[in-house]
């Protein structure tokens, strides 16, 4: 069986004295994943990895996050012109971490879709507590080859919205937290439109939570949806597979 992750950060900190984890996790059968970048140079970082190995693939952008770093737009223009770079992101909007400056992430996320637009590349898209204006900001700048929801917030009402603009779900280990009332919302998202992530190091799936995360636990992800949906766990592996390559023009 093979997974493809759909978003990783082996570009993280916590993962630097770690030679060997990506052999590991390619052995495993996790034999496709995109490093996310979500400032500059951690988009350099996903690029280098990705030049470093096959199976890896990037993103490059500049996350809500990481607002200072809108200086550096020209800089990241640059980048998406390497063949691994398969999409730009994360980008989007977080009003949980950042309610003060709403006006200038909203800038920079439109600035960024048009980048993709430029460049012809898909976006990847990170929204928290700001389901509106995001749906909103892509109605009035459409990204040509559309995107994901990374990490998708469990909200129905987004889910749906982002479906009929043609967007894909990618959900993490946070749909097997205890909590999460995640079942209607998986259920919203049609097979051709589901992604896996594990939004490493972040997110570990239970029952490991609390842990820091790897790729290798994206099974639990799948294992997860496979249950819900009554779908042999061989076949979301292969389904989610083959989406991401599509969304992604691998
Ligand atoms: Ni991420």
């Amino acid at each position: 069986m093979q997974f493809f992750d759909s978003h990783a950060h082996y570009n993280d900190e916590k993962f630097k004295n770690e030679e060997n984890i990506l052999e590991n996790i390619y052995n495993s059968g996790v034999t496709r994943l995109v490093c996310a970048g979500y400032n500059f140079v951690s988009s350099m970082k996903a690029i280098e990895l990705a030049k470093n190995y096959d199976f890896v693939y990037a993103t490059c952008g500049i996350s809500p996050n990481d607002v200072e770093d809108i200086d550096n737009l020209n800089k990241l223009e640059d980048l998406l012109k390497n063949k691994k770079v398969v999409a730009i992101g994360e980008i989007g909007l977080d009003y949980y971490w950042n309610k003060e400056n709403k006006e200038l992430q909203k800038k920079l996320f439109i600035k960024q879709i048009e980048l993709a637009n430029k460049y012809n590349l898909p976006i990847v898209i990170h929204t928290r507590e700001a389901s509106l204006d995001t749906i909103e900001i892509l109605k009035d700048y459409p990204c040509k080859r559309r995107g994901i929801f990374h990490c998708c917030p469990l909200n129905q009402e987004l889910i749906k919205a982002g479906i009929s603009l043609g967007y894909y779900i990618s959900f993490s280990g946070n749909i097997t937290f205890k909590n999460a009332k995640a079942d209607p919302c998986i259920d919203l998202v049609p097979l051709d439109k589901l992604l896996i992530e594990t939004d490493s190091p972040y997110l570990t799936p239970e029952p490991y939570r609390g842990t820091r995360n790897d790729s290798t636990k994206v099974k639990l992800v799948a294992k997860k949806i496979s249950n819900l949906k009554n779908i042999p766990l061989e076949e979301i592996a292969k389904l989610t597979y083959k989406n991401a390559n599509k969304i992604f023009n691998i």
